[in-house]
Parts: C-alpha cells; sequence; structure tokens
C-alpha cells in the first residue's frame, strides 16, 4: 500500500483533526508483515487527501489487476474497511465493498 504524505495528505494544517502519525503507524502495524506500507510524495490528487493506493499482488496483477486509489480516508471506519479488504486479498482477489466503494477515486490520468 502506498499512503500519500506530502503538502496535503497528511498535513495537519489541512485536517487538524487527523493523528496522521498515528494512522500510518496503524496502517503499518495491522498490514505486516504481509503488506508493506510505503509512503510517497504528492500523488497528484491533493483535494482527496488523504490518499492511499492499494497495489495488486504480483500474482493479481499478472492477472491484469490494476491498483486501486483510495481518497479522503479521514476516518477509522475507512480506514478499517480498507485494511479488512487489503487482507481479503485486494485489488483483483476480493470485491471492493459497497461502503468503501464510495472513497475509490480515479487515479490520475484516467
Ligand atoms: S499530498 Fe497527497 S495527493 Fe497531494
Amino acid at each position: 500500500m502506498t499512503v500519500c504524505r506530502d503538502c496535503c495528505c497528511g498535513n495537519a494544517l489541512k485536517h487538524p483533526a487527523i493523528d496522521h502519525d498515528a494512522q500510518l503507524d496503524r496502517l503499518r502495524e495491522v498490514l505486516a508483515p504481509a503488506h508493506r506500507v510505503r509512503t510517497s510524495q504528492c500523488l497528484d490528487v491533493c483535494a482527496e487527501a488523504n490518499v492511499m493506493v492499494v497495489h495488486p499482488t504480483p500474482a493479481a496483477r499478472r492477472q491484469g489487476a490494476a491498483p486501486v486509489w483510495f481518497g479522503l480516508v479521514l476516518s477509522d471506519a475507512v480506514e478499517n474497511d480498507l485494511v479488512t479488504w487489503v487482507h481479503a486479498g485486494g485489488p483483483g482477489v476480493a470485491e471492493v465493498p459497497p461502503m468503501l466503494e464510495l472513497s475509490v477515486i480515479p487515479a490520475p490520468g484516467r
């Protein structure tokens, strides 16, 4: 998973009610060791901060699965749904649950 952390995502000035460091720590803790969580510089969809991208497993990618982008990941509910979906297999393996589907955003350039 890629977690955007730059000018807007992870910025306490933009979303002061969110403990962004704690969010990142939680994701790393609950997804390890099966899934790696890395941070990125701005992914060019700042209006959707906090942005996260879930990448397919190599096997799923070989079957044509693509990364899925999520925006406005600002609540425990969305974060928990995201984690559950990643544990279920993520892109190309598990359907995105309907509630989580509301947080899916198009990848830039699509
Ligand atoms: S800082 Fe995350 S999209 Fe710009």
